[in-house]
């Protein structure tokens, strides 16, 4: 059974549809990411579940008990503000003794519950500290520590890391999957960034305008992304389009404007639709030595950009026709300068190929 069931769950505000007909199915201990861009419906979804919109349609259940009518406090979840508040007249102590405070638990629990949650946040040395003497990382490990001292098992955490820099979020989101999993919590986490999202779920839950539009294991979502807008928001990649000139029962193969065929190991639709193949940059190989059965072009690199652990090169096919590829820095030998010319591969199977959006390709990208 699962822990958490919505059935075609609809929210409006107005004139805006905010959640539309969402389906999901989360299992108890399962670590989820809700990934989306800004107004998708990402805090709408946690606040809808945690029951603090006012009426939507749809079913949402939890432990198997229909919620529609339950009011937040027994619904077992706590829900993190996107802005997250601590109490700035009380102590890290106070704050996180907050919750259990308030359930009438006498005051020898209290303090047990609450030390054991700030030692697993590694923050008891800090107990005495008022908010406005952390740092912004430590006022996010208060939080949700004062999150998980409430007791309820199911955390709804919006935006958790946002407001912290690089480095802590990077801590941060180990520190806090490593929690929810000890604890045998479940949590629903909502995030921008991509990265965050592969890195922590289990599972995650692409949301745009307001729909799901994939759920799967990071991986999955990385390496069979369902839509071009999955494909681009996570990950991202070259997208060339073109009509089908060619399919048989294993491969098919369009030509762009350009004159590039592009084969793909996929059966693809009628012959002269118009279709997009999209292909990761680290795809691109450059001078590979072995490019039979691959598509392979000669291009101009138009810029090479050093971009740390890789390097990023634009290469211009022909008929400004750019395809970028990415090429780790350690396994270049030489770097290629601006200028080269050079022969570009990538294997039909690791192509995507995508009907021809009927908005239009850059509508889907440049949604981002
Ligand atoms: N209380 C409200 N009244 C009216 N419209 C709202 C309200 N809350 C949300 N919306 C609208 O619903 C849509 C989804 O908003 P939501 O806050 O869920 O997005 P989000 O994915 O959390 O975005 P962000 O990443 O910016 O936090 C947006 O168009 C927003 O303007
Ligand atoms: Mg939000």
């Amino acid at each position: 059974m699962s822990l958490i069931r919505l059935v075609k769950v609809t929210k409006k505000f107005g004139e805006i549809t905010a959640l539309d007909r969402v389906d999901l199915s989360i299992q108890d201990g399962e670590y989820i990411c809700v990934l989306g861009q800004t107004g998708a419906g990402k805090t709408t979804l946690l606040r809808t579940i945690a029951g603090l919109t006012e009426s939507h349609e749809g079913e949402i259940f939890i432990e198997g008990k229909l919620v529609n009518e339950f009011p937040p406090e027994k619904r077992n979840t706590v829900y993190m503000f996107q802005h997250f508040a601590l109490f700035p007249h009380m102590n890290v102590y106070e704050n996180v003794a907050f919750g259990p405070s308030i359930r009438n638990w006498p005051s020898s629990r209290v303090k047990v519950v609450s030390s054991e949650i700030l030692d697993m946040v590694r923050l008891s040395e800090r107990k005495d500290a008022f908010p406005n003497e952390l740092s912004g990382g430590m006022q996010q490990r208060v939080a949700l520590a004062r999150g998980i001292a409430s007791g309820a098992r199911i955390l709804l955490l919006d935006e958790p890391l946002g407001a912290l820099d690089a480095r802590l979020r990077v801590d941060l989101r180990r520190q806090l999957r490593r929690l929810v999993k000890e604890q045998k919590l479940t949590a629903i986490h909502v995030t921008h960034d991509q990265e965050e999202a592969l890195m922590t779920a289990d599972r995650i839950v692409i949301l745009r305008k307001g729909r799901i539009e994939q759920i799967g294991t990071p991986s999955e979502i990385y390496s069979k992304p369902e839509s071009i807008f999955v494909t681009s928001f996570v990950g991202g990649a070259n997208f060339l389009e073109g009509p089908m000139i060619r399919v048989d029962d294993s491969s098919s193969t369009i030509e762009t404007r350009e004159g590039c065929q592009i084969e793909v190991a996929q059966k693809g639709g009628k012959i002269g639709e118009k279709f997009v193949v999209a292909i990761r940059l680290e795809d691109v190989f450059i001078n590979s030595p072995i490019t039979s059965g691959w598509n392979s072009f000669s291009g101009k690199v138009e810029s090479a950009t050093f971009i740390g652990g890789f390097m990023r090169y634009k290469i211009n096919l022909g008929n400004n026709l750019a395809i970028f590829s990415e090429v780790l820095t350690s396994t270049s030998q030489n770097i290629i300068k601006e200028g080269e010319t050079v022969t570009t591969s990538f294997h039909p199977k690791r192509c995507h190929l995508f009907p021809y959006p009927k908005a239009g390709l850059l509508k889907e990208i440049e949604a981002i």
